[in-house]
C-alpha cells in the first residue's frame, strides 16, 4: 500500500474507533479543527502524562505551571507576534484559492524528490543485486539533474525568505511553473505578508472593548511569570518552568489531518540559564529531548534532526525533531536558543525589571532562555501513524492493529467473559475491579471472543483477560497479549503485577 493510502486509512480508523473526529461534522465541519473522541482523549492525556512526569517531577529545577490563554495585548507586541507573526500568502487568480507560497514551493520540491526516488526504483529493478543505491545517486545523470534543480530553488526559496523578498518568492513560483492545483493555471496575485493570530474583543461594550488575541503560544505565559516562580518558588538559575495548553493559529494550509491545526496543543519548556552557558544548555535539551522520544520504543530510525538555516529573530540556535510521518519527515518538536530576547522585551514594553540576582557572580542579569516546544496533537498523530499496522494472519485472515507504546495506550486491559451467563460477567468485574483503580480498563461481553479481541487490537489495548467456565474452579485466566497474540493461563493473583510491570511509567522513563 502507497503511503497516501496508508494515511488516509489511519484517519478513517481514528474516526470509527473513537480518537478523532472533524469538528461540528454535522454542520459539515470546520476545516483544521478537530475533536477527540473517548478514546483519543485517553490516548492524549497519556501523552501528556508521560510528557509531564518526564520534564518536571524528575527534574528538581523545572516547575509547571498553567498560564491563562487570554494575555494583556502589549505581550504580544512585545513578543514581535502583532509585527511579524506572518505568513507569506499568493492567492490564484482564478481558483481564487489562498495558498502559503513557501508551501506551494516545498511541495514542488517534495515532486522533485519523488522523482529522484522513482529513478532509484528504476535502477533497483534493472540491476538487481548489483545495485548500488549510493553510487547511483551520485553519479546517474537524470539523478543529479534533478538534485541541481532541487538545490537551486532551495537556495533561492531560502534567501527570498530571509530577505523578506516577496517578489523574488513569487518569480520562483513562476520560474518553477508551478500551476494551482484546483484550476490549474499560473494565474498568481502578488505575494503578501498575514497574520496568524486570532484576536476577539474583550469588555462588554464592544466599541469601547480592548482588542485580544488568542495566544499563538504558550511560552509567552511563562515568561511573563518568570519572576513571580521565580520569586515564589524560591528558584535558582539554572531553573525550568514547563506548561501545557492550547494555542491558536489561523492556519492557511489546512491538512495533513491533525499535522496543522488552528486551535491545537503545545507541550512547552522554557530553561533560564546565565547568560554565556546557552549553547552548552541548547545542546544538553537537544539530546534529552531525543531521548524522550526514543524511550517510547519507536524506533530511531523515525526521527532525525533538522537544524535551522533561517532563525527567528529571537533566536541563536534551533533545531527540529523531526519523525517520519506518513507523508515525510516533518517538524515534531522545535528545540530554541531564544537568548534574553523575551525577557528582555518584557522589561521593555512592562516598564518592569525581569532580572535575576545571582548569589554565585554576584549580579543581576537578564536570563537567556532554552526552549523545548512540542505539539501535542501531533506527537498523537506520530503515534498513531507509527502503530497502525493491517496484518495479514494465518488463514487468510487479516486484523487492524494499534502498535501504541503500552504506557500510552488508552487502555490498558480489558476483561472478557467468555459467555455472558454461569457467573462468569461476576467474575471478570471481580477480576475488573482488582485493576480499574490504577489502570484504564474496559468491560466487554457482546459478540464472539475473537471480535472482541480485533477490538481491542484495533484500539492499541496491550492485554485482554479471558474468564472462562474453568476460572470458577480454579482462578485462573488467560492473559493474551496484543502484538504476538500468545496466550497464556495465571492466576487471578498474579494479573495485575504482570500488567503494571508492562504498562509502568518509570519503566519507560527509565529508559531514557
Ligand atoms: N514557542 C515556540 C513555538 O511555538 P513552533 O515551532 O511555532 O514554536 C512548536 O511550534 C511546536 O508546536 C511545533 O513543533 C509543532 O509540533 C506544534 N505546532 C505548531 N503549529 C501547529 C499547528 N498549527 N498545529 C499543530 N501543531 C502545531
Amino acid at each position: 500500500m502507497n503511503q497516501e493510502d496508508l494515511f488516509k486509512n489511519i484517519i478513517a480508523h481514528a474516526k470509527e474507533y473513537g480518537f478523532v473526529f472533524q469538528s461540528s461534522e454535522i454542520y459539515d465541519g470546520m476545516s483544521a479543527v478537530y475533536d477527540y473522541g473517548q478514546m483519543g482523549v485517553e490516548l492524549k492525556n497519556n501523552i501528556k502524562r508521560y510528557w509531564w512526569e518526564a520534564m518536571v517531577h524528575l527534574h528538581e529545577n523545572i516547575v509547571g505551571l498553567d498560564a491563562a490563554i487570554f494575555m494583556h495585548p502589549k505581550v504580544w507586541e512585545a513578543s514581535g507576534h502583532v509585527g511579524a507573526f506572518n505568513d507569506p500568502l499568493i492567492d490564484n487568480k482564478d481558483s481564487k484559492k489562498r495558498y502559503r507560497a513557501d508551501v506551494l514551493l516545498e511541495d514542488y520540491l517534495s515532486k522533485q524528490q519523488e522523482k529522484i526516488e522513482k529513478e532509484v526504483e528504476k535502477g533497483r529493478k534493472r540491476f538487481g543485486d548489483t545495485f548500488h543505491e549510493a553510487q547511483f545517486l551520485k553519479t546517474n545523470p537524470n539523478v543529479l539533474r534533478v538534485k541541481e534543480k532541487i538545490d537551486l530553488v532551495t537556495q533561492k526559496m531560502s534567501d527570498a525568505l530571509n530577505q523578506n523578498d516577496w517578489e523574488g518568492l513569487r518569480q520562483l513560483i513562476l520560474d518553477c511553473e508551478i500551476v494551482c492545483p484546483v484550476s490549474g493555471s499560473r494565474n498568481w496575485t502578488e505575494v503578501r505578508q498575514f497574520n496568524l493570530m486570532f484576536s476577539t474583543k474583550m469588555g462588554s461594550v464592544s466599541d469601547e472593548a480592548d482588542q485580544i488575541y488568542l495566544r499563538p503560544e504558550t511560552a509567552q505565559g511563562i515568561f511573563v511569570n518568570f519572576l513571580n516562580v521565580q520569586k515564589s518558588g524560591r528558584m535558582k538559575i539554572p531553573f525550568g518552568i514547563a506548561q501545557i495548553g492550547k494555542a491558536f493559529r489561523n492556519e492557511i494550509v489546512a491538512r495533513q489531518f491533525i499535522f496543522r491545526m488552528r486551535e491545537f496543543e503545545q507541550m512547552e519548556m522554557q530553561f533560564f540559564v546565565r547568560p554565556g552557558t546557552e549553547m552548552e544548555w541548547y545542546n544538553h535539551w537537544k539530546e534529552a529531548r531525543l531521548r524522550w522520544h526514543l524511550s517510547l520504543g519507536l524506533g530511531a530510525d523515525r526521527y532525525r534532526f533538522h537544524d535551522h538555516d533561517k532563525l527567528a529573530h529571537y533566536a541563536n540556535a534551533a533545531c527540529d525533531i523531526e519523525f517520519a510521518f506518513p507523508f515525510g519527515f516533518k517538524e515534531l518538536e522545535g528545540i530554541h536558543s531564544r537568548t534574553d530576547f523575551d525577557l528582555t522585551q518584557h522589561q521593555k514594553y512592562s516598564g518592569r525589571k525581569q532580572q535575576f540576582f545571582d548569589p554565585e557572580t554576584n549580579e543581576s542579569y537578564v536570563p537567556y532562555v532554552i526552549e523545548t516546544s512540542i505539539g501535542l496533537d501531533r506527537t498523537f498523530l506520530a503515534m498513531l501513524s507509527a502503530a497502525y499496522i493491517e496484518e495479514a494472519l494465518e488463514g487468510g485472515e487479516s486484523r487492524v492493529l494499534l502498535k501504541l507504546p503500552a504506557v500510552l495506550a488508552p487502555i490498558k486491559a480489558a476483561v472478557l467473559p467468555l459467555v455472558k451467563k454461569d457467573g462468569l460477567p461476576q467474575k471478570a468485574r471481580e477480576v475488573l475491579d482488582l485493576l480499574k483503580f490504577d489502570m484504564q480498563t474496559q468491560y466487554d461481553e457482546k459478540d464472539s471472543i475473537g471480535k472482541r479481541y480485533r477490538r481491542q487490537d484495533a484500539i492499541g489495548t496491550p492485554y485482554c483477560i479471558t474468564i472462562d467456565h474453568q476460572t470458577l474452579e480454579d482462578n485462573m485466566v488467560t492473559l493474551r497479549e496484543r502484538d504476538s497474540m500468545t496466550q497464556e493461563r495465571i492466576p487471578i493473583a498474579d494479573i495485575h503485577g504482570r500488567i503494571m510491570s508492562k504498562i509502568s511509567i518509570g519503566k519507560y522513563l527509565k529508559s531514557m
